[in-house]
């Protein structure tokens, strides 16, 4: 059986930014997305300890969705790094799952229900900036020729690169992240992986009751 069944969970009361779609599919798509994340972490699952259990958990919730404004970070995206982010608002920070660890992800994106391109995230503080706020950026992998500040960016987390590091040097931070995009490109590209670019979500209006 082909159908897909997906609970939609909200979690944010005040206005309905961020929610969850867990997906409870057949036995056939579960057990690909199982084989899917533990093929892309195991190096994890060969560690037994408390965190890493709680991370392994966390990745089999995957794929999160979620959606919100697009507001302005501190420009070191395009200025610094020359790969440009678009920053979540806070609130939406906040309301992702806590389950969601701070790291690297992969997944699909679009801008007011636009065109569903692939993209890389990054969760965390940026500890090579040493932020004091909790970020998530999301850096497409399309140019945009327009200002996204204020639009609605949709993300769907696939899965996981890897955690956030320091670096030595911003050259460092560059090519690490140069390689989270090739890595992207490829996952993206498994047919269990490219079939949520497809998922209702990216098209539906969000309301914000
Ligand atoms: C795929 C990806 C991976 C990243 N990995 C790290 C990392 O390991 N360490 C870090 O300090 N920042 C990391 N960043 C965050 C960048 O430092 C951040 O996007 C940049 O500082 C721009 O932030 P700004 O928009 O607030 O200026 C990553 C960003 C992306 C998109």
């Amino acid at each position: 059986m082909g159908l897909t069944v997906v609970l939609i969970i909200p979690l944010s009361m005040g206005g309905l930014t961020v929610f969850c779609f867990r997906q409870l599919a057949t036995n056939v798509i579960r057990s690909t997305r199982r084989n899917c994340i533990s093929s892309i972490h195991k190096p994890a699952a060969k560690c037994n300890n408390k965190t890493d259990k709680k991370h392994n958990k966390m990745l089999h919730q995957l794929p999160i969705y979620a959606s919100g404004e697009i507001v302005r970070g501190f420009g070191r995206g395009s200025k610094e790094l020359g790969i440009p982010t678009a920053n979540l608002s806070l609130d939406v920070v906040k309301s992702l799952p806590e389950s969601l660890h701070t790291g690297v992800y992969y997944g699909w994106s679009n801008v007011n229900n636009g065109e569903v391109y692939k993209m890389v995230l990054s969760v965390g503080w940026n500890p090579f900036y040493n932020n004091k706020e909790k970020s998530v950026e999301t850096h497409m992998l399309h140019k945009f020729d327009c200002d996204l500040y204020g639009q609605t960016l949709k993300i769907c987390i696939v899965g996981y690169l890897r955690p956030e590091k320091n670096f030595d040097s911003l050259d460092d931070l560059i090519k690490v992240i140069k390689s989270d995009i090739e890595q992207a490109k490829t996952l993206l590209d498994q047919p269990e992986n490219r079939k949520l670019r497809e998922a209702p979500f990216f098209s539906a209006n969000i309301s914000k009751c």
